[in-house]
């Protein structure tokens, strides 16, 4: 696995690629990968004769009161974990190399940004689409590969993608889980034992609200409650519950169409995410 560490590099090695007729499958990431930063690589592997991973925890799209300075870090590993996974190429700039001094344009995706995590962290999401267009500039990717787990921002960039006429296929896939349940995520490193037990509340809640949905209460508020009330019973601190159409992410009040129900909660001072496509209940078949 080759590892390239400057913009020009980056571009050089692309464009010879490019030029060779050979198409390039890109996952971005901030690192200390898992097994769901490694399920992206396979897919791009899938759909690529080439895939470069690119690991930048990027300062942008953190918030003054967020976790950037401690965001975790694990170069050697995660390298490791590219390599064994068949990457062709770890992309690992530094903070200076994507924003040297003087840069001064931002992507900001309106609309799409308005609701779940936007008003609780604003300007992430202008971070995200920044970065990613940066990073897309950089890459020149045929295809990038994005979770599901990060459900609006897959829809930014999915929006932002086609507003700036990148031509890039951008796939989704899906949320890996532990074998409990609990969405894997780079965070899930700073809870305690007693806390990752807690956090088990989130994906049992939104199962459970699924379940519901598919047993003919379509009521959203009513879903809505049952799945306040489970996490605040496990002691976590609901930042938000909210069912959306999963396009156009507008709140949604009843399940009458596929709906994703998104929530995002603290768990001790861990702010942890997860979502679950909400089908209506099925028709009974005519005897
Ligand atoms: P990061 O949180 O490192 O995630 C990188 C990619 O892995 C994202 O597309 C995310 O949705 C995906 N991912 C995270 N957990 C997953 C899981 N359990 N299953 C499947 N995929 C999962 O998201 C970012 O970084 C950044 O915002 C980035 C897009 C790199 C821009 O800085």
């Amino acid at each position: 696995m080759k590892i390239i560490r400057t913009v020009r590099a980056m571009q050089k090695w692309a464009l010879a690629q490019r030029q060779a007729g050979l198409t390039i499958g890109f996952v971005p990431t901030m690192g200390a990968l898992h097994e769901g930063h490694i399920s992206l690589t396979r897919i791009a592997r899938r759909r690529a004769d080439l895939v470069v991973a690119s690991i930048f925890v990027n300062p942008k799209q953190f918030g003054p009161r967020e976790d950037f300075s401690k965001y975790p870090r694990a170069e050697k590993q995660d390298a490791r974990m590219l390599k064994a996974a068949g990457v062709d190429v770890l992309f690992l700039p530094s903070v200076d190399e994507v924003y040297p001094g003087g840069h001064a344009t931002s992507v900001n995706v309106e609309g799409l940004t308005s609701g779940l995590c936007g008003p609780f962290r604003p300007s992430h999401f202008q971070g995200v689409a920044t970065v990613v267009a940066k990073l897309f500039n950089m890459v020149s990717p045929d295809v990038a590969v994005f979770g599901e787990k990060d459900f609006q921002q897959l829809a930014v960039i999915r929006r932002m993608t086609a507003d700036l006429n990148f031509p890039i296929r951008i796939v989704g896939g899906p949320t890996l889980r532990d074998a409990d349940g609990l969405a894997m995520s780079s965070r899930n490193r700073y809870l305690g034992a007693e806390e990752r037990h807690r956090a088990l509340a989130i994906p049992r809640a939104l199962f459970e609200a699924r379940e519901r949905a598919a047993a003919g209460v379509t009521d959203v508020p009513t879903l809505r409650d049952g799945v306040i009330q489970r996490l605040g019973q496990a002691g976590l601190k609901v930042q938000y519950v909210e069912f959306v159409d999963p396009e156009s992410l507008r709140p949604a009040d009843k399940v009458h169409g596929p709906t994703q129900l998104a929530a995002a909660a603290f768990c001790g001072d861990t702010r942890l995410i997860d979502n679950l496509r909400i089908d209506p209940p099925r028709r009974k078949k005519n005897r």
